[in-house]
């Protein structure tokens, strides 16, 4: 049975920044698959090397598989993903964005996925609010619009993008287990109830998941330990987080709440 540990918003750079080192306590030996479901860093162009490098030291890159996270296109551009997936393939790391992954009998879907902006039904209100809060809509570009700023209806087509692949794929039938690994959250219960610009951290995409039941669907972006059921799919989070968020490292390993097997 092959052994699968998915991770999302290790912030290496964040924690290098503060001394520390989020990979003290990581022992993947025992691992065949590791996901690392966005936000390995910000500015993915320049960080992500030096972080797979360092995750190189606990397992063989070639059994890595990455997708990026809203801060790892930060000072990049949304529509050149392909230069993410050639730092990952320069360094023998699989780019799993949009992509089914087959191992024994275990399916992984795997994509951002970001938001429809729709919590609480105002999708311009909450596309105004996310513009004036969140750095993504400051630090992200859009290549084949001049280079101008990433603005939300950009975000919600690459959602309904991301949405229409994973319902098309759960809708394709498969004998073994289908595990959804995504960066931003399917639902609105990993949030805090009064929290600030909800909209862009989940979506509540209930009806697809109970249309599809999928038997896990892990995801990170709100830094906030949640599982719970909807149907017959548990939901996960697991996102590791800012270094501030931990007293020492976290154990990364089979014991890690993304773990399945
Ligand atoms: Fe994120």
């Amino acid at each position: 049975m092959p052994k699968i540990l998915i991770l999302a918003d290790l912030h290496y750079d964040f924690w290098q920044e503060a001394g520390r080192n989020p990979l003290a306590k990581a022992d993947f030996s025992e691992i065949d698959l590791l996901v690392i479901a966005g936000d390995l860093s910000n500015k993915a162009q320049v960080r992500w090397k030096p972080a797979l490098a360092a995750i190189s030291h606990h397992i063989d890159l070639s059994k890595v598989c990455i997708f990026p996270g809203n801060h790892d296109f930060y000072d990049g551009r949304l529509d050149r993903e392909d230069k993410l997936e050639a730092i990952a393939r320069g360094v023998g790391a699989h780019f799993v964005q949009i992509q089914e992954i087959i191992l024994g009998d275990i399916r992984l879907l795997c994509c951002t996925l970001w938001t429809d902006m729709m919590l609480g039904g105002n999708r311009e209100r909450n596309g105004a609010e996310a513009m004036e809060r969140m750095n993504d809509y400051r630090c992200i570009r859009v290549e084949r619009e001049h280079y101008r700023k990433l603005r939300p209806h950009h975000t919600t087509d690459v959602h309904a993008h991301h949405l229409a692949w994973l319902d098309e794929r759960l809708s394709a039938p498969f004998y073994g287990r289908t595990i959804v690994v995504t960066h931003h959250a399917p639902h609105p219960s990993s949030l805090a109830p009064d929290g600030a610009v909800r909209a862009a951290y989940a979506s509540d995409l209930t009806a697809l998941i109970a249309r599809h039941q999928p038997d896990y669907w892990f995801f990170g972006h709100t830094h906030r330990e949640a599982s719970f059921r909807i149907e017959r799919t548990q939901l996960i989070n697991v996102s590791v987080g800012y270094p501030n968020d931990w007293a020492s490292a976290p154990r990364l390993d089979a014991s890690w709440r993304g773990c399945v097997w």
